[in-house]
């Protein structure tokens, strides 16, 4: 029998982006191959339900499957991920094609699961019960110098319920990953080659804290754990994310101090700059405690990036809250900014609420708001030039300068750094960290030079 091709899609965040790519390394085990869209015979697809953009897309998506499937009818398309996990079996029935579903929880089970309907054509499977812990799953682990950064998930779920968010409903309540599996898996990354790893969790900083933590084993807080990472002999560079601002403890501020391999770029979730917005969102902070926190970490690190999330359009947002968002914006100095238009979410607190506003209201605000953020990036990026940074290259650019082949990384604030390839470098720089030192700034990037003696 040839090998099984699979293909996976995903949507949302990077705990999604890091479970397909376990999934991905899971079946390649299995002795699939991956294949494109038109051509697999199994395809998966990884499901946000953030907003209902992305939610509305996962429907569309498997409306162009029909085409596929009438082709080849032994086509078995599975769908996952946090629209799996708040829509379910309904699935099956407007999709015939769609013979597996599994929420964030269930992916361990799916590769076994995958292999078993490729067997019994007659059959459907669904995984979507939370576990009690963490959803544990064998390690994925690539060739030894394959891989140079990883995701590593310590923890699933969120306890926090802000009011307008659908993730505890989609991926449960907060369950802390054990700190042994997370230095295990850690310390084999590293001994793999790794030379950065992004943690990953939707509160990283309540990691440890859970609210149903009573009769499991006690694992040491967030500071520890990091504290702990970023001490893995030859772990060049460390990041963390999603950190919550009530959360952030000092000691996680001041290990930006303690550690040189963390990265000096922090992505701090504001969502509104009024104090009313946040205590009718449940953020369970004011504009000044955040504040406060950006002065604790330009404390501990002056050069440190802080980038964040922002929603307008609030239910009951008016025009004042807005310009209050847009001042804090400002005093921050935001390097970058993911911004939204609010959206109603089925089973969250926001949906029930009134006052809810205008969709041109809701545009307008969210135009105005990005505007903003163009100048603030520009200027950030403006202050770059002249300084040396660490990149981690990533690939080849599909720019080029003065006519050499170029690359392209990320530096250790996380900015996107092009820069031209000098004869004398080594020919393959892919996964290297080098010296460059900052000649120009785009509107979204920066270009530079290597610097070759270091
Ligand atoms: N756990 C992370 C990320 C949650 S989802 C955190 O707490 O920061 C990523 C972002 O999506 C959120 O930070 C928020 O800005 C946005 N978001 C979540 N629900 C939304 C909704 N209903 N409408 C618009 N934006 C939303
Ligand atoms: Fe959603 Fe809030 Fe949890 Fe983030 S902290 S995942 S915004 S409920
Ligand atoms: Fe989306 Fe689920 Fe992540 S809703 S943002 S994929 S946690």
């Amino acid at each position: 029998m040839s090998a099984k091709q699979f293909h996976i899609t995903t949507f949302g965040c990077q705990m999604n982006v890091h479970d397909s790519q376990w999934l991905g390394k899971s079946l390649e085990a299995l002795g699939w191959a991956q294949g494109t869209e038109m051509d697999a015979d199994v395809l998966i697809l990884n499901t946000c339900s953030v907003r209902e953009k992305p939610e509305q897309k996962v429907y569309s998506h498997l409306g162009r499957l029909r085409d596929l499937w009438l082709r080849n009818p032994e086509l078995l398309v599975a769908v996952g991920g946090c629209v799996a996990q708040q829509v379910g079996e309904t699935f099956f029935a407007r999709f015939p094609y769609v013979r597996l579903i599994f929420g964030p929880d269930g992916l361990p089970m799916v590769p076994d699961a995958l292999a078993r309907l490729t067997r019994e054509p007659d059959l459907r499977m669904s995984f979507l019960d939370f576990t009690e812990s963490f959803p544990e799953r064998d390690a994925a682990l690539a060739e030894p110098g394959v891989q140079r950064q990883a995701y590593v998930t310590i923890m699933q779920g969120c306890d926090n319920f802000c009011a307008y968010c659908i993730v505890p409903l989609t991926r449960g309540r907060q369950r802390s990953r054990s700190s042994g599996s997370i230095l295990g898996e850690c310390r084999g990354l590293v001994d793999r080659g790794v030379r950065e790893i992004t943690l990953l969790g939707q509160n990283v900083n309540s990691y440890g804290l859970d609210s149903k933590s009573a009769g499991t084993v006690k694992e040491p807080g967030f500071p520890t754990v990091l504290d702990a990472i970023a001490s893995l002999p030859g772990l060049r560079r460390l990041r963390f994310t999603t950190s919550h601002p009530k959360d952030l403890s000092p000691e996680t501020i001041t290990a930006f101090g303690r550690h040189q391999n963390l990265c000096p770029h922090l992505h701090l979730p504001l969502q509104s700059g009024s104090d009313a917005v946040l205590r009718a969102m449940g953020r369970k902070y004011t504009l000044d405690n955040y504040l406060d926190l950006v002065d604790g970490l330009r404390r501990t690190r002056p050069e440190i990036a802080l980038t964040t999330d922002l929603i307008v359009g609030f239910p009951g947002e008016t025009d004042r809250d807005f310009q209050l968002t847009l001042d804090a914006m400002r005093r921050v100095g935001f390097a970058s900014s993911f911004s939204f238009v609010y959206s109603d979410r089925p089973g969250t607190r926001a949906a029930n609420m009134d006052g809810k506003l205008d969709r041109d209201v809701k545009a307008e605000r969210l135009r105005v708001l990005q505007d903003v953020q163009s100048e603030l990036s520009e200027q950030w990026l403006g202050r770059m030039v002249g300084a040396r940074v660490e990149v981690l290259v990533e690939g080849e650019s599909r720019k080029t300068s003065e006519d050499l082949p170029s690359c392209r990384g990320r530096d250790e604030f996380g900015q996107t750094v092009n820069f031209p390839v000098p004869p004398e470098a080594p020919r393959d720089m892919i996964g290297e960290i080098v010296p460059v030192r900052i000649r120009e700034a785009k509107k979204h990037s920066l270009w530079g030079c290597m610097e070759v003696d270091g």
